[in-house]
């Protein structure tokens, strides 16, 4: 039975910076993820820290909004079959250096923080991510 599902991709600064947010989204293409909408935006550190308000008490937040809202991004609905799953496959593990041969994050990260992609982890915290970032 086919299960579909919808997701939120960010492509972060390190990626759109290296011009690489063409080859990422021809990865979700090919695995079979359709984009239903995408923007590229400039988000302000307030609205980083919205966003990434479930890490406040982590070490790294303040240098994760820092970093999010460093440069611009590209926000992406995807859909398809197990989505959020599968996006999270695609992208490997958040630590470049770990992440399995051909994900995203092994072919373009370059650091823990600089990991060129966000995902989103489940289908109610899809939903959240991608009303904030789109009337849908
Ligand atoms: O992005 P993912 O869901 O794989 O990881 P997370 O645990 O939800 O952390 C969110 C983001 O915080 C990561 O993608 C990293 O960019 C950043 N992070 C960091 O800078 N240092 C860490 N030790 C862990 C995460
Ligand atoms: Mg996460």
């Amino acid at each position: 039975m086919s299960n579909k599902e919808k997701t939120l991709s960010i492509i972060k600064p390190d990626a759109v910076e290296r011009n690489l947010s063409e080859k990422i989204k021809s990865i979700f293409s090919k695995n079979n993820l359709s984009i239903l909408d995408t923007k590229k935006i400039h988000i302000s550190k307030d609205e980083a820290a919205e966003f990434y308000k479930v890490h406040q008490s982590k070490p790294f937040y303040d240098q994760l909004c820092s970093y999010l809202s460093s440069g611009p991004i590209e926000v992406i609905i995807l859909e398809g079959d197990n989505a959020v799953l599968k996006n999270r496959e695609l992208m490997g593990a958040t630590d470049p250096k770990v992440a399995k041969e051909g994900t995203i994050r092994k072919l373009y990260g370059i650091s823990i923080d600089k990991n060129s992609v966000h995902g989103s982890d489940s289908v109610a915290n899809a939903k959240v991510e991608i009303n904030f970032f789109f009337k849908h």
